[in-house]
Order: structure tokens, then sequence, then C-alpha cells
């Protein structure tokens, strides 16, 4: 019976492990966190996160093969194969601030493998790092004086969140990357047979080390990159009566491009897409390639100017004012089915109508939490409200931020009703059926289409 660890009960470690421990009876699974708060959450009936399919799965195997615990030390003492899946945000000082990864954490995990190991182990990165990252963990690793030997093994996660748990059931590929030398190749297979228990064996990517690391960032840019130029181009639909869902529609249509990833949207957001780009910047910057480097800061730049874009549209179509009107924010999550609300586009919609002296009132079904604390600092009038009829009350105005199914269903008649009028419906992810909205008597504003107006 092979013992797992992982070290990390975030948003990867915790439903990767799940699944793991779930598709292979045979093994051990332990998952251990420096949080003893969200280490309890795991073993409770509330899991600390909202991931559809994710409670099943735990259900199923907690406590028979699938373990959650404060206990580091034993954990790495026992693991065959330790999982690191430590959070690496964006570096807040010094060198590198604001784009750089922090990798603080990684390094304080690799020192307590050092200090509680006694055996040989396979080092599996899981967060997403840096390129070459792995030679610095190999040679703390190796600063041990006892002798003992690691594998670093690269082994990027792609699950998105609100999808984890089809993800990682049924991922597009598995990619390990380790060195190549005969003990590298050893572990790559190793790893490889965890996977082989429920991936079909030619989604097992194997490559070397660092085009591992860097997969996970050029995938997470890439992703990115569309998004953003969708984006772009709503604006120039806005301008020109095209219509984006038309336009994206027809060019998704060629194969060599692809129908996913082309809805236009109020911005990107999620602690992956902001992080990794700006960590490929800092890199491409660090090896002296700063024409490389500008062209992906764009893409960030692009999503920040959607947002701004979605406001200032807000702004002239309310007569040039919504100081004290109130505005309903439905969804505050950065895409629906999820109550991470990580770099969302919400975050920054919200804090520039704050600065308009807007008065909001907040509905989210899984991310009111998450919006009262990245709210916390911010001045201004704002309300958090679980029932979305109320949160609409009264309001000048309906912004979408987020494309929860669940506001499909709402009674737009009634709210329409309880609203200010002129009403104002502003669709930040074309999620509303806008000639219905329009018939009602909303004056709608979906993204990169014409608003329809009743004036
Ligand atoms: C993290 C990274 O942010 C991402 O880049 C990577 O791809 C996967 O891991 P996520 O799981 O979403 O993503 O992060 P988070 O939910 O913050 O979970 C990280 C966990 O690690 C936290 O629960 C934190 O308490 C724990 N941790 C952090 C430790 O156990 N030890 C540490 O030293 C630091
Ligand atoms: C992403 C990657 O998809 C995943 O492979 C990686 O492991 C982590 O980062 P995630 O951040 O969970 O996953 O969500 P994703 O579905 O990629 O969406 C990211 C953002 O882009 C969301 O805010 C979403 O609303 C937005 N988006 C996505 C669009 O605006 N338009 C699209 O067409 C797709």
């Amino acid at each position: 019976m092979k013992k797992i660890l992982c070290i990390g009960a975030g948003y990867v470690g915790g439903p990767t492990m799940a699944v793991i421990a779930d598709r292979c009876p045979q093994y051990t699974v332990t998952v251990v966190d420096i949080n003893e708060k969200r280490i309890a959450a795991w073993n409770s009936d509330d899991l600390p996160i909202y991931e559809p399919g994710l409670d099943e799965v735990v259900k199923r195997c907690r406590g028979k093969n699938l373990f959650y615990s404060t206990d580091i030390a034993k954990g790495i003492k026992e693991a065959d194969i330790i999982f690191v899946s430590v959070n690496t945000p964006t570096k807040t000082f010094g060198t590198g601030a604001g784009r750089a990864a922090d990798l603080q954490y990684l390094e304080k995990t690799a020192r307590s493998i050092i200090e509680h190991a006694d055996s040989d182990k396979i080092v599996v990165e899981k967060s997403t790092l840096p390129v070459r990252t792995a030679q610095a963990m190999s040679r703390i690793l190796h600063s041990n004086t006892r002798g003992l030997k690691f594998q670093i093994i690269s082994n990027p996660e792609f699950l998105a969140e609100g999808t984890a748990i089809n993800d990682l059931m049924n991922p597009d590929r598995v990619l390990i990357g380790g060195l190549e030398t005969e003990d590298g190749q050893k572990a790559i297979e190793e790893v490889a047979a965890i996977y082989a228990n429920w991936v079909p064996r030619e989604r097992i990517i194997t490559t070397n080390l660092w085009s591992s690391e860097l997969t996970k960032l050029v995938s997470n840019a890439l992703l990115a990159q569309r998004v953003s130029s969708v984006n772009s181009i709503s604006a120039l639909c806005e301008k020109t009566e095209a219509n984006i869902n038309e336009v994206t529609a027809a060019a998704g249509k060629d194969t060599r491009i692809g129908a996913k990833f082309l809805k236009a949207s109020i911005g990107f957001g999620g602690s992956c897409f902001k992080k990794d780009i700006l960590n490929l910047v800092y890199l491409c910057g660090y090896y002296g390639l700063p024409e490389v480097a500008e062209y992906w800061e764009q893409v960030i730049k692009m999503n920040e100017f959607q947002s701004r874009r979605f406001v200032a549209n807000m702004l002239a179509a309310m007569f040039n004012t919504v100081a004290d009107k109130k505005i309903a924010i439905l969804g505050f999550a950065f895409k629906a089915d999820t109550g991470d609300t990580r770099e969302s586009p919400a975050i920054s919609v919200c804090r520039q109508l704050l600065e308009e002296r807007a008065r909001l009132c907040i509905h989210d079904p899984k991310a009111l939490e998450n919006a009262r604390l990245d709210l916390e600092d911010a001045e201004g009038d704002i309300t958090y409200c679980e029932d979305p009829y109320e949160a609409v009350k009264g309001a000048h105005a309906i912004a979408v931020m987020t494309e929860w199914n669940s506001f499909k269903e709402l009674d737009f008649k009634r709210i329409y009703d309880s609203m200010e009028k002129p009403a104002f419906l502003f669709d930040g992810r074309n999620l509303l059926d806008a000639d219905a909205m329009y018939e009602i008597g909303f004056n709608v504003y979906p993204i990169g289409k014409k608003a329809k107006t009743h004036f």
C-alpha cells in the first residue's frame, strides 16, 4: 500500500487528493495543512470549498484511505510520494514585487520535508511555479546531511474551479515532468502509475522538468489571452453594431480556432491567470526578453481595461452619475459554480462604483462571505443580500458579474417592477436574454453588442 501525502489543503490539493483516493483504493492519501481551521473543515460536513461533486467523493473515501490532518511531521515521515500544493502568490515586496512568484511557502515546505523525512522520497510540485524552481527545490532538499535522496517531479494541475471533479476524473491530459536521468525516469513512472489507475495511458504526457513547469504557465497564459482577445473585440463590436456572440460563434467554427473559451465577459478572474501571466512576464524580463514580457503583459492590461470600460459604460448610460444611486450587484464569484472570489472582476467594478459614491447591494449564491472580506476596507455604502429580490428592490441598475444559472430563473418582471425607473441592466456576462429583458422594460447593456434602450 503506497502512502501519498499532500501538503496544502486548498482549492487544488483538496479536490485532487480526494479524486486520487477515490480512484486508487490501494493507496493511503493524507492531506496536511498548517491551517487548523481548514483541516477541521475538511473533516466536517461543511467542506472549506464549494465544488460540485466534491462532497460525494470526500464522503466515499474519508476515514477509509483519505485523511486530513495537521500533523505534517508524521505525514512526511510515512509518505512515499509527497505532493506540494501550497500557495505561491505574487510577491508583494522586494525584488519582483507585483510580478514574481512568492516562493517562501514552497521553500518552508521543502525545509520541513528535510527536517522530518527519514527515507528517500519523490517530491511532486503541484503548485504553479516559475520554470526552474525544481532546481532550487532539489538544492534545498539535498542540503540534508543524512544522505537522503529526493526526486523532484513537476505535475501541474489543470483543473478549473466549478468543474474540478470532472476535470480530475476525465482530464484532457496529465503532465508529468522529471529529470532525464534513470532515477528521474523511474520517479516519472511512479507518479504516472497513480494516474494510470483511471486515466488512459495516451493522455499521460511525460516531459523534462522544465517543459512541464513552463507548460502550466503557458496553458494559463494562452487561455487568458483568448479571453482578452475576445474582450478587446467586444469593445469594437459595441462601436460597430457587430455582435460578439455572432463573431465568436463563426470564428470558433474553424477547427483551428475552436469554440471554447471565447465568451466575452467583464474580464477573467481566478487565482491563476493573472498570477501566472505576471510570473511569465517576470521570467521573460529576468532572462532579458523585454519584448516578450511586454507582449504577455498586454493580456492583463486588456483585462483591466475591460472592467474599467464596463464601469465607464454604466456611468455614461446613467446620465454620468451614480452617486447615491442603489446598484444591485448580481454575482461576486470570479465565475459560476464556485464561492471563490480571488481576482474576481467584481471586486474592481464594486470599488470603482463606490468611488463614484454609488450604494451597492451585493448578492451571490455562494460567495457572499468572501465578498465581505474582499471589500472589508472599502469605504462606502455596501450591503450583502442572501435574497436576490431584496438586493434589487429600489435599485436604479443591476450589474451581472457572474454567470450563475440561478439568475436566469429569477422573475425579472417582478424585479423590474420593484426597481427605480428608468431601470438599467448591465450584463457583464451576456447571461440574460437581452430581447426579453428589453421587452420587460429594462434598458439593456450587454457586452460586445448594441445596447437596447427605450430612450
Ligand atoms: C495553490 C497555488 O496558489 C496555485 O498556484 C497552485 O497551482 C496550487 O496551489 P490553491 O490550492 O488554490 O492553489 O491555494 P490555497 O487554497 O491558498 O491553498 C494552499 C494551502 O496551503 C492553504 O490551505 C495553506 O494553509 C496551505 N499552506 C501554505 C501550508 O499548508 N503550508 C505552508 O507553508 C503554506
Ligand atoms: C484556470 C484554468 O482553466 C485551469 O486549467 C488552471 O488549472 C487554473 O486556472 P480557473 O481559474 O478555475 O481555471 O477558471 P477558468 O474556467 O479558466 O476561468 C478563468 C476566468 O476566465 C473566469 O473569470 C471566467 O469567467 C473567465 N472566462 C473564461 C471568460 O471570461 N470567458 C471565457 O470564455 C472563459
